[in-house]
């Protein structure tokens, strides 16, 4: 398969991307998080498409694309009040919200569980995808398992050349980071990944917001993503202490090993210097494009200094432990 790439915001390549997805391929489109990998979400074929391209594990259920909260309803048993007030403050924009499942959402996407996924996204291009061909989008992030979500075009290629028929580029994605997975289907709202929409403003608007406890094993089973390795680079990443970057940075070049500090100080290092900026979101937007650069460039050991855990501090700590667990 030749891979294309064209530019998001033409309309003739919109219309291209819906044909190919009512046909059952495969298209990558840019989100305000990151870049999806998109089927059509009730075919079974097509959706089995993505697993493939991705090398995802089967057990790991997709994320549904919609362009309105009607389209979500019809792809539920029920629509509870706590998930209307969510949808009508966060939609479009980065919240995903678990349900029950419809009839017609297929197996494939939620592998075998009761509950969907579902979210409205709030970019430009990805709305006007979903308008254009007129169904759901089944969309997980644009990467190869395991690897760091793509936060441009040029990072989907890299991961799914050959693999994906057309990616519509609409430059760097605004958040850097995924949608919050929240679950609605529990006594409790369940926060079951951080992510772009924080803790901080679900609480805010939903009241009571719990957050997931992976060491509870019943709690993990509600959000399957959680058991695979994620966001992770080539490189074997270290996190440390804001302030302990230079000693982790002395110990990993007298071991030998082609090193890089990432950290929001100016320091000096001998080490390859991946500076992001202080502020959180910011920091966010540009990291796993930093993760990735520093694969490119050969490094095998990645220091990164820890951020403060407050609203979006805390997905980019999130992700940071899970690539630094890899
Ligand atoms: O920002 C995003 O969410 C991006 C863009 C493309 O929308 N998508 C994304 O998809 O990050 P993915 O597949 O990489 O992550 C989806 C997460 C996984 O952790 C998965 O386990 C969880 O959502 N998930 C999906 N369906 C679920 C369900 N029914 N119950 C619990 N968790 C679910
Ligand atoms: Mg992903």
């Amino acid at each position: 398969m030749i891979t294309t790439v064209l530019a998001g915001g033409d309309p003739a390549a919109i219309a291209r991307a819906a044909e190919i997805l009512r046909a059952g391929g495969l298209v990558a489109f840019p989100t305000e998080t990151v870049y999806g990998l998109g089927a059509d979400a009730l075919s079974a074929t097509a959706v089995a498409g993505i697993f493939a391209a991705k090398e995802r594990p089967a057990d790991n259920p997709l994320i549904v694309h919609v362009a309105d909260v009607a389209a979500a309803r019809r792809l539920t048993r029920s629509f509870p009040a706590l998930a209307e007030r969510a949808a009508a403050a966060m939609w479009p924009g980065p919240l995903t919200l678990v349900l029950p499942r419809g009839e017609a959402v297929p197996d494939v996407i939620t592998a075998g569980q009761d509950t969907v996924a579902l979210r409205v996204p709030a970019h430009p291009v990805a709305l006007a995808l979903l308008r254009a061909c007129g169904r759901p989008l089944a969309a997980p992030s644009a990467n190869r398992s395991g690897r760091p979500s793509p936060t441009r075009a040029e990072h989907v290629l890299a991961d799914l050349d050959g693999r994906v028929a057309l990616i519509l580029d609409g430059g760097p994605t605004l958040h850097g980071l995924e949608s919050s997975v929240l679950d609605l289907t529990g006594p409790r709202p369940l926060l079951l990944r951080r992510g772009a929409a924080t803790l901080e403003q679900l609480r805010e608007l939903l009241g009571p917001v719990d957050a997931l406890d992976e060491s509870d094993a019943a709690a993990l089973r509600r959000s399957p993503g959680l058991r695979h390795r994620h966001y992770a680079p080539r490189a074997r990443v270290l996190l440390v202490a804001e302030g302990a970057g230079e000693a982790a940075v002395e110990r990993a070049l007298a071991a030998g090993e082609r090193v890089a500090l990432v950290c929001r100080r100016e320091v000096e290092t001998q080490a390859l210097l991946l500076r992001l900026p202080g502020d959180l979101a910011a920091f966010g937007r540009e990291l796993f494009a930093g993760l990735r650069a520093l694969d490119a460039a050969g490094i095998e050991r990645i220091v990164v200094e820890a951020v403060p855990e407050q609203g979006i501090g805390a997905a980019i700590m999130d992700r940071l432990r899970r690539a630094a667990a890899g």
